[in-house]
């Protein structure tokens, strides 16, 4: 096997040579966030991801995360070659949510503004009216409420939920979740506050409602970072993803960092605090795509302009 030192530089050559920038998410493994660090990338959550490559100059964008989030850049810079260390890499809230069954759903409620999580297709996101991601979506269902707005929102109905209480908002949800979220248990982190009482609990709002009742902080990962920077607390525990970690310890390498506990423990939990599909991206695969320009993201062009205009009016939102 190549040792990672020779990978990484090979990386970073490549980087040079096909004129592309990393554009990696948080729950990506530490290597890779620390070469997206090195190399002038960014680390982002997924509104920033999409931010990021979008008014980026490089001419290929290899964005390391799940299929959603190349999918989005490519949305917003067709121009711009958009690579994946692997197409394998989806999510369960995009695979829960069919197109065809998605839209019939809709149809059947015309009134309502269909808002749709970024962790969507690319044809689920040419069929609504708003895409939103964690951090944002509150702001921009706010305003929908003041406008006299009734809701469809889709597909994570624990974010759905989460809204719906913080707004008093008319929001018929999706059934849909995300594995990871779904399974961090409210009892685990009260017995673990018995034994750190003062640990601040910081949330992804992907979890259940009982896990959010919890939580000091609630928010998008890179909102749980800003928190965990902010706030005094020596020690935090937390919901969501853990390879988060590798910036909080990074920021404040003094606290202490606790993943939330799920139901499932050891070998029998498939996705404890890690998200599986973002656990497929490595550096091997990095490196190959960059070097033989595979995992393109390809989206027909008809879906990507009517996906287009809801993305633009998340990104022209005015918080
Ligand atoms: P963020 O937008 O908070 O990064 O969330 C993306 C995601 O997939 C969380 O599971
Ligand atoms: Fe999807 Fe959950 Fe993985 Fe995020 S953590 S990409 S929501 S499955």
């Amino acid at each position: 096997p190549v040792d990672n030192e020779e990978l990484r530089a090979e990386i970073k050559s490549l980087l040079k040579q096909k004129d592309a920038v990393l554009v990696a998410h948080y729950y990506t493994e530490d290597a890779i966030q620390e070469l997206a660090e090195e190399t002038g990338g960014v680390i982002a959550d997924s509104l920033e991801m999409a931010r990021f490559g979008a008014n980026h100059d490089a001419t290929t964008l290899v964005v390391a995360g799940v299929k959603f989030m190349g999918e989005t850049s490519k949305i917003l810079s067709p121009e711009k070659n958009v690579i994946m260390p692997t197409l394998e890499a989806t999510c369960s809230l995009d695979i829960g949510c069919p197109i065809e069954e998605f839209s019939a759903f809709c149809d059947q409620y015309p009134d309502r503004k269909v808002v749709v999580y970024a962790n969507t297709s690319a044809a689920v996101k040419a069929r609504a009216d708003w895409v939103v991601t964690s951090s944002i979506a509150l702001d921009v269902v706010e305003h929908l409420v003041d406008q006299g707005e009734k809701i469809i929102w889709a597909p994570d109905q624990h974010l759905g939920g989460y809204i719906q209480r913080e707004t008093g908002a008319d929001m018929i949800l999706w059934d849909g979740a995300c594995i990871v979220h779904e399974e961090f248990k409210a009892k685990g982190i009260l017995d673990l506050k018995m034994v750190y009482p003062d640990a601040a609990v910081l949330v992804h709002p992907e979890s259940p409602e009982p896990v959010v009742a919890l939580a000091d902080v609630v928010g998008s990962t890179s909102q749980l970072l800003s928190a965990s920077k902010k706030m005094s607390n020596s020690t935090f525990i937390v919901a969501t993803d853990r390879g988060i970690f590798y910036k909080m310890k990074q920021a404040s390498p003094e606290k202490r960092f606790i993943a939330a506990p799920t139901a499932g423990t050891g070998a029998s939990c498939r996705s404890c605090a890690h998200c599986p599909w973002m656990a497929l991206n490595s550096l091997e695969m990095l490196r190959d795509s960059l070097r033989d320009n595979t995992g393109q993201i390809h989206i027909p062009e008809e879906t990507r302009v009517k996906a287009l205009v809801p993305l633009q009016r998340m990104l022209d939102f005015k918080i």
